[in-house]
């Protein structure tokens, strides 16, 4: 049997989308365990300590339960990495790996200076022998560098002073909206490393609530290159809908028949099968553009240009949205009010980050457009920080278009041209066509690129309306 070390105390460094939720689950399943979360952003802490629960810094379903049930009990955050270092016997790294913005790589690969610097802190006040776990989605090979930052203060000989470290490979599957459930009730959890003792250690604590058949333990390279490429092939998927809703759209196909067609295959399966408005969040598109790179680094440059048309089919899509709604406002948008329903990239989440909504918001601004914009849980300071130009309810002839938030989406709708619905929170589903339409300007124009509402109940109102992979349907 192979022995393990007794986990008393974690440190996750990055308190994330991904630190955040990750840790509150481990911490609720191990009462045994001190968990730490700590970050070096001070507002992201105070956010995670603010007793009132609506400020947590990541809206997920369930866990606010989960915070309030075990923050200051034995999950802590906080901002003094040095201690929680010392004091950890395992070391979570969750921090960003956003895609190079300049230099070397730029606009491909991805950027480990985050992931460095906090592999030096590690090094710099560890204790003893500390296990050192990559939670970030890193490019292959990472874990060289990450052992490459610690062999170079490992101290062996010294008792009192000495360091040695285990590095693992633990990437997060986890999907925004539905994180808790994804962490509490996995596929499966990719362990890879070399070190017996650590595998066993991390294994334990993940047992404890995850079936052993479902931990699957590999190599290093092979954990590292299985997130990136789980990544793309999920978003393939998603890019190859999407450039068939084009082609039902030009010949009276239904997406959706479609979908469901062959998704029966079991060999396809149904999921990640939804047309929409290009997928968004802060992974897909870094992850691919990172596996691009990496095979142009290898000298596959085939394999890079199969990859890389899966983000051009995603601006496309994006594009082709913002286009086909200048065009149907009789090829203008200028100073004609627009309601953008749904600022975050997916339902049930408050992240923003590469939101179809954020593109094609743009494209309208560009165009003259009054936009009014309403998400259940994205804030207008959010929105102000994706577009880049302050809230503005005042349209000028000069402006290149405005936008303002609404909380109430009835006052959001009030003399609108068009309403175009981008994330599929619940609350869209079933509106009041009538009082909607009798608000609006007309003609009354709705665009669902979602497909989530009732389009009888739209077009009795009154409404005229287009939906993604169906096309005009009055
Ligand atoms: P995030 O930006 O929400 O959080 C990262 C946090 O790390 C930030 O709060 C930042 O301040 C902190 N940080 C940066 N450097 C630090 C340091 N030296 N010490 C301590 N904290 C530091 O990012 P995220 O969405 O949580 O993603 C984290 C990683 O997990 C990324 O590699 C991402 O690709 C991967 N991932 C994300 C998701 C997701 O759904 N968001 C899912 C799976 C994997
Ligand atoms: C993704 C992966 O699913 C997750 O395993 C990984 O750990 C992080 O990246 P996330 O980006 O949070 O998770 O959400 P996901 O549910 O994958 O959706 C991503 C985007 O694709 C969203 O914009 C969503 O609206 C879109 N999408 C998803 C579709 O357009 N159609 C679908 O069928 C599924």
């Amino acid at each position: 049997m192979v022995k393990s070390k007794k986990i008393k105390n974690i440190c996750c460094l990055g308190a994330g989308y991904v630190g955040g939720p990750t840790m509150a689950v481990i911490a609720d399943k191990c009462e045994d365990i001190h968990v730490n979360v700590v970050d070096i952003c001070e507002k992201r802490i105070e956010s995670w300590n603010n007793d009132n629960l609506d400020k947590l810094p990541v809206y997920e379903p369930g866990l606010r339960e989960i915070i309030l049930k075990k923050r200051n009990i034995n999950l802590f955050f906080s901002t003094n990495i040095k201690e929680a270092i010392s004091a950890a016997d395992i070391i979570f790294v969750a921090v960003n790996t956003p895609t190079k913005l300049d230099g070397f790589g730029a606009g491909y690969a991805s950027d480990l200076k985050y992931v460095e610097s906090s592999i030096r802190k590690v090094a710099q006040y560890s204790v003893g022998h500390t296990i050192v776990v990559e939670k970030s989605t890193v490019p292959v090979k990472t874990a060289k560098i990450i052992k490459d930052l610690l062999n170079a203060v490992e101290v062996r000989n010294d008792s009192n002073l000495s360091k040695t470290f285990s590095v693992l490979s633990s990437p997060e599957f986890l999907a925004e909206g539905s994180a808790i459930n994804d962490l509490e009730n996995p596929d499966r959890i990719l362990i890879g490393g070399e070190d017996e003792l650590a595998i066993e250690s991390l294994k334990n604590i993940y047992s404890r609530w995850i079936p052993t058949e479902k931990i699957l333990v590999t190599n290093l390279w092979s954990s590292e290159l299985s997130k990136l490429v789980s990544n793309a092939f999920l978003a393939q998927r998603i890019s190859s809908i999407n450039s068939i809703s084009a082609l039902c759209e030009k010949t009276g196909a239904k997406i959706n028949q479609v979908s469901k067609s062959i998704g029966l295959d079991n060999r396809v399966g149904s999921k990640f099968l939804k047309a929409g408005p290009a997928f968004g969040g802060s992974c897909f598109q870094k992850d691919i553009l990172s596996l691009v790179y990496l095979c142009k680094y290898y000298g596959l440059n085939d394999v890079a240009e199969y990859w890389e048309s899966v983000v051009s089919i995603n601006n496309w899509q994006r594009n082709r949205i913002s286009n086909l709604i200048v065009e149907t406002l009789f090829n203008t948008v200028s100073s004609k009010k627009i309601a953008l329903l749904g600022f975050s990239y997916k339902a049930n989440t408050n992240d923003t980050r590469e939101s179809a909504s954020i593109f094609i918001a743009k494209d309208l601004l560009k165009n003259g457009a009054v936009l009014s914009i309403h998400d259940p849980q994205v804030n207008p300071k959010q929105i102000k920080n994706e577009l880049g130009i302050e809230e503005n309810e005042n349209y000028n002839e000069n402006s290149e278009g405005c936008w303002s938030y609404f909380q109430n989406l009835y006052e959001a709708v009030k003399n609108a041209d068009a309403i175009i619905i981008l994330t599929e929170w619940e609350d869209y589903e079933n509106l009041d066509w009538q009082l909607i339409y009798s608000l609006m300007r007309k003609p009354a124009w709705i665009f669902d690129t979602r497909s989530i509402i009732s389009s009888k109940a739209a077009i009795k109102a009154g409404l005229k309306l287009w939906e993604l992979g169906k096309g005009y349907l009055n």
